[in-house]
């Protein structure tokens, strides 16, 4: 079962984020395969940190383009990303010392997290980059 589908409601018509959101939806889902025990002997600390690589990788993208084009929100859009690897990584630290529970609280944080900047931060960032011309 896919919890956090990707649709075009999530597009910020920049086809190279949107292509590195739907990579990070999928990891979340998978995560929530395994709450759902619908997926069995994956190594889940492995899935997070997999996800955390590919969320720093896209979150420097982002702010290439950002910098790059003078985006003028890009200091506070980029500590968003900090926070958020930051976040992560404190969430890794107490699933692996912790157990099961902090799964379904990792994955609920980043579930909201996501569609909160997506929605709101990245949207806006897209917004600009398109009327600055970055396909
Ligand atoms: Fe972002």
């Amino acid at each position: 079962m896919t919890i956090l589908p990707w649709t075009e409601q999530y597009s910020v018509d920049i086809r190279k984020i949107d292509n590195q959101h739907k990579i990070l939806l999928d990891y979340l889902n998978k995560l929530y395969d395994i709450i759902l025990g619908e997926t069995e002997n994956e190594d889940i600390v492995k899935i997070i940190d997999d996800m955390t690589i590919h969320a720093i990788s896209q979150f420097r993208s982002e702010e290439q383009l950002m910098f790059s084009t003078g985006y003028p929100k890009y200091s506070h859009h980029k500590l968003q990303h900090k926070h958020l690897i930051k976040q992560l990584g404190d969430l890794r630290e107490k699933y692996c010392s912790d157990g099961s529970t902090e799964l379904v609280e990792l994955t609920n944080f980043l579930k909201d997290w996501l569609v909160d900047h997506i929605m709101g931060s990245d949207k806006s960032m897209g917004k600009f980059l398109v009327d600055y011309g970055v396909y």
